[in-house]
């Protein structure tokens, strides 16, 4: 069976050292796998949510693109496009929208840290928060359950959004799949041995501290970035603390366990800092001096990557078009040539609302299930003495009054005047709890 593996990458700046070995380099490598079918693509909506600079937004289109064909993705193998050529992402981010939970949003890091900020310097809670900000992992979960990606490659700070595409899918799924998982649900995959560089300071390499190396510089921006790498004072015959610098581990990122052995040998014996440098440059440039030629050529020929991209598009509208024409059917966006089956809709509004089953146990002791609209047990009550006792119990959960909710790691308890009366089935991790805690509400809020 193939993976599916698709990964987005937003168009906000111009690829460095950092972004190469971290991510460009083991998704080209991933894509070659004879198992793996790759979807990348340039998530220029997504940028737009970041940037409001329209010539940057187009340059780093440009860049981006050029950077992967440069180092060698092959676009008959992937499938390389823009998210903002596939109509489809937009209509299909509207119809997860309406599944996906304000309150799981509330949640999402980059929204929460926004808010936080403003609460902190006495401003209004969502000064300056845009709609795309706060929707942002709707947009990012059309994305991926658009092509059904199994697998999708991020670093760390994105694992919650793949969490969220993932409970949003399967919303979907119990509401209008009919039984038929209609969403793959995706895994986030974070590659463990893929090096994090240090940048030009020790710090992370990453645009905001201004520490990085750049990819296709000139040689001359190449050997004067690593002229800035910071190094301790030792002069040179002095033996180098070679596991305590970061230039060791720049060059450990690109060289072979032969290379690396050598270039550790050297340290210890002496090498100047100055000379070390000049290894480092000459090591990138081997790397990188056949890409960079490759990068040069494609920047000058936008016009040829502007083809490039739109095949890339029509090879994944093919995948999306028909796709997006089973869930406008499935969300009932049908045509009216169909005839509209009379008992659809009722049905639907039957199965739309959660319900209490109560049952005798084994030990002849009275329980009840709360079961959410797609028939998911949400809460499993204690052991009641008698039937009476339960159905309050169940009762007082429905009256309306502030839910006693406790999440507690893999599941939540309800409670009633200090007592324990119910709890959930274990979920995976914190955010299926909290998407089962919303539910929770939901099921209990009491309806016309
Ligand atoms: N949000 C991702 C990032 O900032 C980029 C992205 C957009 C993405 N859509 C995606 C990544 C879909 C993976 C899958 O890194």
């Amino acid at each position: 069976m193939t993976t599916r593996i698709l990964t987005g990458i937003t168009t906000t700046g111009t690829p460095h050292l950092g972004n190469y070995a971290g991510a460009i380099r083991p998704a080209i490598v991933a894509s070659r796998a004879a198992d793996a079918d790759s979807f990348y693509f340039l998530a220029d909506y997504h940028a737009l949510i970041k940037c409001d600079d329209p010539a940057r937004i187009q340059r780093s289109r440009l860049e981006i693109a050029a950077t992967w064909l440069a180092l060698g993705l092959d676009t008959d193998k992937a499938t390389f496009y823009r998210q903002s050529d596939i109509p489809e992402i937009p209509e299909l981010c509207w119809l997860l929208t309406c599944v996906a939970g304000k309150g799981l949003l509330n949640r999402a890091h980059a929204y929460k840290a926004s808010v936080d900020k403003n609460v902190e310097q006495g401003e209004d809670p969502d000064a300056g928060v845009t709609m795309g900000l706060f929707s942002y992992p709707v947009l990012m979960a059309a994305d991926i359950l658009m092509f059904n990606a199994h697998k999708v490659p991020v670093g760390r700070d994105q694992i919650q959004h793949v969490e969220m595409a993932r409970d949003i899918g399967q919303r979907f799924n119990h509401l209008f799949g009919a039984g038929k998982e209609l969403f793959t649900l995706p895994e986030a995959v974070i590659e463990e041995e893929v090096a994090t560089l240090p940048g030009l300071d020790g710090r992370k390499m990453s645009k905001s501290y201004d520490n990085t190396i750049p990819l296709f510089g000139t040689a001359k921006q190449l050997k004067d970035a690593i002229a800035r790498i910071v190094t301790d004072s030792k002069l040179p015959g002095e033996a180098k603390d070679v596991d305590g610098s970061h230039l060791f581990t720049l060059y450990q990122a690109f060289a072979s366990q032969a290379q690396q052995a050598e270039f550790r040998a050297e340290l210890e014996g002496g090498l100047a800092w100055g000379e070390a440098k000049n290894r480092l440059c000459q090591l990138l440039e081997n790397e990188l001096g056949e890409a960079r030629e490759r990068y040069n050529a494609l920047i000058t020929r936008p016009a040829d990557l502007e083809d490039i991209l739109l095949a890339g598009a029509a090879k994944a509208r093919k995948i999306a078009t028909p796709f997006l024409g089973e869930l406008r059917e499935a969300v009932g966006l049908r045509s009216f040539r169909e005839q509209v089956q009379a008992t659809g809709g009722e049905k639907k509004k039957a199965a739309k609302s959660a319900r209490f089953v109560s049952f005798r146990d084994e030990d002849g002791s009275f329980r009840f299930r709360l079961l959410d609209a797609a028939g998911e047990q949400l809460l499993l009550s204690k052991s009641f003495a008698d039937g009476k006792a339960a159905g309050q119990a169940s009762k007082a959960l429905q009256s309306g009054a502030e839910l006693d909710v406790r999440g507690e790691e893999q599941v939540f308890s309800v409670w009633l005047d200090g007592e324990r009366i119910g709890e959930s089935p274990a979920f995976a991790d914190a955010n299926a709890l909290e998407a089962a805690i919303v539910r929770l509400r939901e099921a209990l809020t009491p309806q016309e």
